[in-house]
């Protein structure tokens, strides 16, 4: 499939996890992937590897939780490849703590990025895909949907994404622009191997969030932010697809 010939994706979060997957994809599907992440030496990896593949993309180090670094990002993305069709945002960090015991710095960190900095860049793109008709597809969460247990951050910033999602989908549809969600669930990401539990932590718990069949690579996502992205997905908008292997179902 080239369902992505001639159009410029700005994906947040390439250098891991779902969003790798997704730029890799976009990618293999003819679009100019403009990828950027606050992990700079992981980023460029990334890219290079696409390119070795014979895709197009280039690498922008960002950090989403800074609203100069978001609007400098964008324009140069847009003076790099003339303009900018969709917006995959993935990039996400993820803790677990008691309620109780989760530190106002912690709780702000993990707002800052995920809700804050998927805010801004919606705001930064808005202006550019109201031109193209362009699209969104934000990273929420079977949190967004669902009590993850030590999550009180992370799962505030989830449900909050649907919800700015769905706002922006409704505000803009009848100016030809679109925003989607995914909602993923047990992927097998560095996000997912890296996070540590709270020492009292009750594991039973984790049912609510194992998949019914068991962890999938990033690229079952991926697929799903194409067809969301892409005019496949031209009649879809303000919708969540959850990616979890029946988790919620
Ligand atoms: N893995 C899962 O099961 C799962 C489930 C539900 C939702 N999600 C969501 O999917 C998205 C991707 O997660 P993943 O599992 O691929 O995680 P990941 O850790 O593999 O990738 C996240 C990327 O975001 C980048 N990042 C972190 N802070 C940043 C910042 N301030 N600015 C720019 N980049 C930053 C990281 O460097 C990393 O490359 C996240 O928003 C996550 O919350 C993942």
């Amino acid at each position: 499939m080239n369902r992505f010939d001639n159009r410029v994706v700005l994906v947040t979060g390439a250098a891991s996890g779902i969003g790798q997957a997704a730029a890799v994809r976009l990618a293999e599907e003819g679009g100019k992937i403009y990828c950027t992440d606050i992990n700079e030496a992981a980023l460029n990896d990334a890219v290079a590897a696409i390119k070795k593949s014979g895709g197009e993309a280039t690498a922008r180090k960002l950090d989403i939780s800074s609203e100069s670094d978001v609007n400098a990002c964008v324009q140069e993305c847009i003076a790099t490849y003339g303009k900018l069709d969709a917006v995959v945002n993935m990039a996400g960090i993820l803790r677990f703590d008691n309620c109780h015991e989760l530190a106002l710095a912690d709780w702000q960190r993990v707002l800052d990025v995920n809700l804050t900095g998927t805010f801004l860049l919606c705001k930064a793109v808005l202006p550019e895909l109201l031109k193209t008709k362009g699209n969104i597809v934000n990273a929420a969460s079977t949190a967004s949907l669902s009590g993850l247990p030590w999550g009180t951050a992370y799962g505030a910033t989830k449900g909050a994404v649907l919800a700015m999602t769905r706002t922006i989908a409704v505000e803009y549809a009848k100016r030809g622009v679109r925003a989607n969600c995914v909602c993923p669930g047990d992927i097998s990401t560095n996000m997912a191997a890296n996070v540590s539990f709270p020492e009292d932590a009750d594991f039973d718990l984790l049912a609510r969030i194992s998949s019914l069949t068991g962890p999938k690579e990033p690229k079952v996502v991926a697929g799903v932010i194409a067809m969301l992205a892409s005019e496949d997905g031209a009649h879809v908008t303000g919708e969540h697809i959850r990616v979890d292997g029946g988790t919620l179902s």
